[in-house]
């Protein structure tokens, strides 16, 4: 036998042990095991969903999927808040915060020219495309990164600037609304705040409350704030809070004494709920009707 017919041999062999009943099967599979970052199968809605992990809002049922427990596509705050200002219809809106864009939803069915979304959060704001694909968002645009920055330096005015459950997530407050006092003369909160009477030392619910409280002089208001730590609830792929771990709360009164001095005349309160489970929290709808261009100067 030459060296060539050796040669043959046992490439002949190889060959078959390759080929022994069952190993085709077993390469094919091999070949088609799907890669990390593929989806396989019928494309759905749900997939969307599956690709981020979090998700703390449920989807309209229409729309066919599982997502997070909370429905907040009908949200009597938002609801108050835009009986409040009037139609929205070809008008400038700012939410700050939008999670996973349920209020954004509400507010783009009422027709405004133009709906900025800015979110802090990475996961939120991904979640918030998906949304916005699957409900067939078309005004809304999101924007990746700190509200706060954005109201400083996008230069852009709005007729109503929205910012539910943000407020108290912020460790400068009072520079939250400082800068959107100098970008609309109508704003929208939902916030919890700090009471002395409503959750005094000893409430449970001061548990997150780090060392004194300070006092700072803002605008002629002495403005009482009160420190807090997430205590590590941040790792939560469906943490929605701030960008920092420390984050100060504002006493109520001081909330509204600062709205004043920034200019805004109508103030309305509701949902005022001092027993609310995670801390005392109310609806506040301010309005700048004197000298709507006076705040221009306190940004
Ligand atoms: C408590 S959730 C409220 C979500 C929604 N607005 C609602 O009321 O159901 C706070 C949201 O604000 C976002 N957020 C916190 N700090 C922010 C900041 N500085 N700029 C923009 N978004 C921020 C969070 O990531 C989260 O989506």
């Amino acid at each position: 036998m030459n060296s060539h017919s050796v040669k043959w041999g046992k490439l002949r062999a190889a060959l078959m042990a390759r080929l022994r009943p069952g190993r085709g099967a077993e390469l094919e599979a091999s070949k088609l095991r799907q890669l990390d970052e593929y989806v396989s199968g019928m494309p759905c809605a749900q997939n969307a969903i599956d690709t981020l992990p979090g998700w703390n809002h449920a989807l309209p049922e229409a729309v066919g999927v599982t997502a997070g427990a909370g429905f907040f596509f009908h949200d009597g705050r938002i609801l108050w808040a835009l009986e409040q200002f009037g139609s929205i219809e070809g008008k400038a809106v700012l939410e700050i915060g939008p999670l996973e864009a349920s209020h954004t939803y509400m507010l783009e069915q009422r027709q405004p020219a133009l709906l900025h979304a800015v979110e802090a959060n990475r996961l939120s704001f991904l979640r918030c495309l998906v949304v916005k694909e699957l409900l067939g968002l078309k005004v809304a645009r999101f924007f990746l990164g700190d509200g706060q920055a954005w109201l400083q330096g996008s230069g852009q005015r709005y007729d109503f600037i929205l910012a539910c459950g943000v407020l108290y997530h912020m460790w400068e407050p009072v520079r939250l609304l400082e800068l959107m006092a100098a970008r609309t003369d109508s704003i929208f909160l939902w916030t919890h705040y700090a009471s002395e009477t409503a959750m005094p030392p000893g409430d449970l619910r001061r548990g997150a409350f780090i060392g004194a409280m300070e006092v700072e002089d803002h605008h002629g208001v002495s403005v009482r704030l009160y420190r807090r730590s997430y205590h590590g609830a941040w790792q939560d792929k469906s943490f929605c809070g701030g960008i920092h771990d420390r984050h100060r709360w504002i006493e109520r009164d001081d909330i509204l004494a600062l709205l004043r001095a920034l200019g805004f005349d109508d103030l309305r309160i509701a949902s005022d709920e001092p027993d609310h489970a995670n801390g005392p929290a109310f609806s506040v709808f301010a309005r700048r009707t004197q000298c709507p261009m006076s705040a221009e100067a306190a940004a």
